[in-house]
């Protein structure tokens, strides 16, 4: 290739470099990492958001699920991805109880990532396979103190909200149950279901329809107050538990150091999906609600994850927990 044709193409690659770069952010499909299986909670409360994101901004959205050891292989990958805008994460609560649970961690879980916001915060719920005998929470507490180790729980890893939520539930009645691990809710809903393990602590995002459909027994909600979808379902407070609560809840990051213009319209796309009808419905049927718009901010969630890492911290400590 002659001198001349080498100086033309290299100026039209810069020139398309520069005309892409030129056109702002986004020019190219951004990908969700969801540090967890396909079909299960987060990955629901990801193709939601996801769906309004990508309207906003003009671009698709690819969810890539990525589970595995509680969430931290999928944001591992995420912290060292390039700083361009174009790899984010949707993860939750198991960004603050990571550093406490695994010794070797990869990243830093609010050093190396870009706040974009949070989205909602996801109430969870004690379920149990449809052949349990116990017909309430109460007939349940008595059972799961009868059998201890022989009752089969369920989890997404160590780490993962419903090992949290497992731990706070063992620790609240003395009680050590028998774990089984997946790399997400979504495949153990499946098993349970199946009547593989006996019980389960999950978000509603998963658990709402299969209590509705009587696929599985819904027992007890974590939350302060009962949930508007299931109603009937007293709370752990309720039943004896006193101020147990824990939510699942969810939020958007990306590498540290993405161009600032990123974050904005990522944040502003975020908030604008949390004032979307059709989230807010799709949301609601689900049993959660978008966290208010002022914290779908960068700032708030920053605040929100160093609070929620200092206050688990001596909660997994006192339990003895450990990821590695
Ligand atoms: C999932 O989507 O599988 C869950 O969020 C897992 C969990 O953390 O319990």
């Amino acid at each position: 290739m002659t001198l001349l044709r080498y100086a033309i193409f290299g100026t039209a690659l810069l020139i398309g470099a520069a005309s892409a770069s030129a056109q702002g952010y986004p020019n190219k499909p951004i990908t969700v990492v969801v540090p967890a299986a396909a079909g299960g909670p987060t990955d629901t409360v990801a193709r939601i958001i996801g769906d309004s994101i990508s309207r906003t901004l003009g671009q698709q959205i690819v969810v890539e699920n990525v589970g595995g050891a509680g969430g931290t292989i999928g944001m591992a990958r995420v912290a060292k991805a390039p700083a361009d805008g174009y790899t984010l994460a949707v993860w939750h609560i198991g960004q603050s109880t990571a550093p406490a649970l695994y010794d070797n961690l990869k990243y830093n879980v609010v050093d190396d990532f870009d706040s974009i916001g949070r989205i909602t915060d996801v109430p969870m719920t004690i379920v149990g396979k449809a052949g349990l005998e116990a017909k309430n929470i109460g007939e349940l507490l008595t059972w799961v103190k009868q059998k201890g180790k022989d009752v089969t729980y369920a989890h997404a890893g160590i780490g993962s909200a419903a090992h949290l939520c497992a731990l706070l539930f063992m620790n609240a009645t003395g009680v050590e149950m028998t774990a089984v691990s997946y790399r997400g809710t979504g495949p153990a809903m499946n098993d349970l279901v199946g009547g593989q393990f006996d019980m389960m602590c999950d978000q509603t995002t998963g658990t709402t329809n299969q209590i509705k459909e009587g696929k599985i027994k819904g027992y007890a909600a974590t939350t302060a107050k009962r949930l508007k979808v299931l109603p009937e379902l007293p709370t752990l407070e309720e039943a004896g538990l006193k101020g147990f609560e824990v939510s699942a809840w969810h939020a958007m990051w990306a590498p540290k150091g993405i161009p600032a213009e990123a974050v904005e319209k990522l944040s502003a796309a975020l908030q604008a999906a949390l004032k979307e009808a059709g989230v807010i419905e799709r949301f609601a049927s689900l049993g959660t609600e978008p966290v208010s718009p002022d914290l779908a901010t960068p700032a708030a969630l920053k605040a929100k994850l160093t609070a929620e890492v200092a206050k688990w911290a001596p909660v997994i400590k006192a339990a003895g927990a450990k990821g590695n």
